[in-house]
């Protein structure tokens, strides 16, 4: 009972937070320069310039294989304002596939209007259908040749039951494309990566330490738990190893853990990017970040990864160290 009653409390807020939030992927300008020089060379490598290029590039290559087909289904899951699902149609059809629809499921009827109103201004609202549904009790008969996820499994409670009917609904040639955090729950730091972020706020000047939501300077980092009041992050250390159970990984591209505190929407904005001190400091925690993924003493807490149902000869690795087993965190240590 009281289960149910914190689950309809979080499920309000969460759709009160998205049903207002029109730009919900908007970061800070120092996260742009990391991401433009340290993680774009890293995507590049696989032929594609953006987690949205990502999804654009293996929906193109799989509809491409199933051309023959009458007709090819995508679903999204927690699909948002659709801007992704709007975009992915249009990629498709600009690439003389025409043989597909994309059905947005999302809880939220508000982002479902502006998705609707999206793909009507972009011309592609034949091939875009709606869901209302709440993932975390899913159920479906369909079958799907692409499951999409942005952003959204770490919002999922019952990942377990998503991931079953994901794999039961999706065909045996088909693709689970996903781009999502895979860090400790409520995005707070594993005690590891807590010591090399405490050691780096110490020698950080007070001014990068304001707290933009809070507006409060943080003297001594918080290692704040996000899923306290709503779904962000609720159970986002379990997705990347529930998902090496069941599904077999055809590419995997993790990346990131420290930088995060340092360059998201709580810290970031303190940094200038005209200042040459302000982006050399962030060019170290990258160095730092990077070096201790390497060698195993941090996870990476984000990921880029595709999967399938079928056997997987080989899978495309940023580097062989990395691969998704080796990126758990084991909770128990
Ligand atoms: C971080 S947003 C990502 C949205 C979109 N995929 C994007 O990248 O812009 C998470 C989405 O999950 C949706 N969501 C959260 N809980 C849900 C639930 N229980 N069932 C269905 N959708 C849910 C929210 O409404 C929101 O649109």
């Amino acid at each position: 009972m009281i289960k149910k009653l914190i689950y309809g409390l979080r499920y309000l807020n969460e759709l009160r937070a998205f049903g207002k939030n029109k730009n919900i992927h908007a970061l800070p300008e120092i996260f742009h320069y990391w991401s433009n020089t340290y993680l774009l060379p890293k995507l590049q490598r696989f032929g594609f310039n953006s987690p949205d290029s990502f999804f654009y590039k293996y929906c193109i290559e799989t509809c491409s294989e199933l051309k023959d087909k009458s007709l090819i289904k995508i679903i999204s899951i927690g699909s948002g304002n659709g801007e992704l699902e709007v975009n992915i149609a249009k990629q498709l059809v600009e690439s003389g596939i025409k043989n597909f629809t994309v059905e947005c499921m999302d809880m939220n009827a508000k982002m479902h209007k502006r998705t609707r109103s999206l793909a009507e201004e972009e011309g592609v609202s034949s091939y875009i259908t709606i869901l209302k549904c709440d993932f975390n009790a899913w159920q479906s008969d369909e079958r799907y040749d692409i499951v999409v996820a942005n952003q959204s499994l770490h919002h999922v409670t019952n990942l377990e039951g998503l991931f079953d009917t994901i794999y039961r609904c999706l065909t045996p040639e088909g693709k689970f494309i996903t781009s999502d955090m895979i860090g400790r729950n409520g995005h707070m730091r594993w005690p590891e990566a807590l010591e090399i972020v405490n050691e780096l706020w110490q020698e950080l000047p007070q001014q990068y330490k304001c707290n933009q939501f809070s507006k409060k300077d943080e003297i001594n980092y918080i290692n704040y738990d996000c899923a306290v009041r709503s779904f962000e992050g609720v159970r986002a250390q379990d997705i990347l190893p529930l998902l090496v159970d069941k599904f077999e990984f055809e590419l995997f591209l993790p990346f990131a853990n420290i930088i995060m505190v340092f360059i998201d929407r709580k810290f970031g904005h303190n940094y200038d990017i005209g200042s040459d001190v302000d982006k050399e400091r962030i060019d170290r925690i990258h160095q730092l970040d990077e070096a201790a993924i390497l060698d195993g003493t941090i996870k990476p807490t984000q990921m880029l990864a595709v999967m399938t149902k079928s056997t997987v000869r080989e899978t495309i690795l940023i580097d062989p160290i990395l691969t998704p087993e080796f990126c758990i965190r084991d909770p128990s240590i």
